[in-house]
């Protein structure tokens, strides 16, 4: 059977984290790709051996011969490229956000019931065997009703300090939009997708307007920069379960990299991930038990293992691995941070 040819639009850094996916797809190629910089655009091809290049994304869009659109744009622009890829017969796996706000997600929802095709959320945390074994055990009853979740994706300088996250003209918000999509995801995946019913949220910048500010990815903080540096949330669902949600860019917090965690609390366990552990007790016997996850080695990086199991799902007529409805979940609840924001309190939602 012929491949499914794919047409990448925006070719910065995240475009070459699917690269790898799409070359080990057994039913996917890479065969065009679209930015607005012709400069990015012509390294990229150089890179990858890609001769159609086209500067304006409405080229590959057209193109009878695409069959999926990667979108691979600052957030802004996901909801208007992703639906115009739909309404010419594309499938569309996109980048996260889906998109910046609920209503342009009812919008690409929309565009795609109308046109039959798949669309998929880039939530590559999803891929990771972890993630799909720790989903496994809590679809298995291993932690019963879960009723409370801690999540946090903290960072102490590590703001991307590019146009496309810093300003809110292309990116919306800052890590709450960026990196708050990555743990609430995976959170509420776990969780099995609750139905969000409040918010009371904080979204500000303490740190990024200091002098001399500065990111490990860029240097000084820029006078653009006008998105939130920190955010932090309540969340109440209809289940009667609560989500305490942190993301930061830029904290005085013990870390140089990265610390993401999510905590789950449930009526018969409780589990961390990334360690991947469950965590149980028989309060009869009054015993207490620890079990870590038997893991094994993933064959592919995780953004890869996204792109081959969305061309799988295509080639099956499978349902989207990353169904829109919950994308529309995570961005209702990053919305309600800000709407909380600005309202000084509780915000309901959903
Ligand atoms: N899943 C992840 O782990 C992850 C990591 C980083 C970024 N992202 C997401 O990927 C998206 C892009 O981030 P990035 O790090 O690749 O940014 P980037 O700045 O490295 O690349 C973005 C590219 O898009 C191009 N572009 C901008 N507007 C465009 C338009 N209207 N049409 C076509 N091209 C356009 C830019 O010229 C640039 O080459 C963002 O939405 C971001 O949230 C996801």
């Amino acid at each position: 059977m012929a491949k499914l040819k794919v047409g990448v639009i925006g070719v910065g850094g995240i475009a070459r984290t699917h690269m790898p996916g799409w070359a080990a797809s057994e039913h996917a190629e890479v065969v065009a790709g679209s930015d607005v910089s012709e400069d990015a655009l012509t390294k990229w091809g150089a890179q990858y051996g890609i001769t159609h290049l086209e500067t304006d994304s409405a080229a590959l869009i057209n193109d009878p011969d695409i069959d999926i659109i990667d979108v691979c744009t600052p957030n802004n622009y996901h909801a208007p490229l992703s639906i115009a890829a739909m309404r010419a017969g594309k499938h569309v796996l996109c980048e996260k956000p889906l998109a910046p706000t609920p209503k342009e997600i009812h919008d690409m929802i929309a565009a795609r019931d109308e046109s039959g095709k798949l669309l998929m959320t880039a939530q590559h945390f999803r891929f990771r065997g972890s993630s799909k074994a720790m989903k496994a055990e809590i679809d298995g009853g291993a932690l019963g009703d879960v009723y409370h979740a801690r999540s946090w994706l903290l960072r102490r300088i590590a703001a991307p300090v590019r146009p496309g996250f810093i300003m809110k003209k292309h990116s919306s918000g800052g890590p709450c939009i960026d990196v708050g999509v990555h743990v609430l995801d995976l959170t509420l995946w776990f969780m099995g997708n609750p139905k969000p019913v409040a918010v009371s949220g904080v979204a500000r910048a303490e740190i990024a307007h200091q002098p001399g500010a500065f990111s490990k990815w860029g240097g000084r903080i820029p006078p653009e920069f006008d998105v939130e540096d920190f955010a932090a949330a309540f969340v109440r669902f209809d289940n009667g379960a609560t989500l305490v949600l942190e993301v930061s860019w830029l904290l005085h917090h013990d870390t140089m990299g990265e610390d993401m965690q999510m905590w789950l609390y449930g009526t018969k366990g409780g589990c961390h991930w990334p360690k991947c552990e469950i965590y149980q007790s028989n309060y009869a016997t009054q015993q207490l038990y620890n079990r870590a996850l038997k893991l094994t080695d993933d064959a592919l990086e995780a953004h890869a293992q996204e792109c081959v199991e969305f061309a799988q799902a295509i080639v099956d007529g499978a349902p989207s691995p990353v169904p829109a409805e919950q994308s529309l979940q995570v961005m209702t609840i990053l919305d309600g941070i800000y709407r909380s924001q600005v309202a000084g309190g509780e915000v309901k939602v959903g």
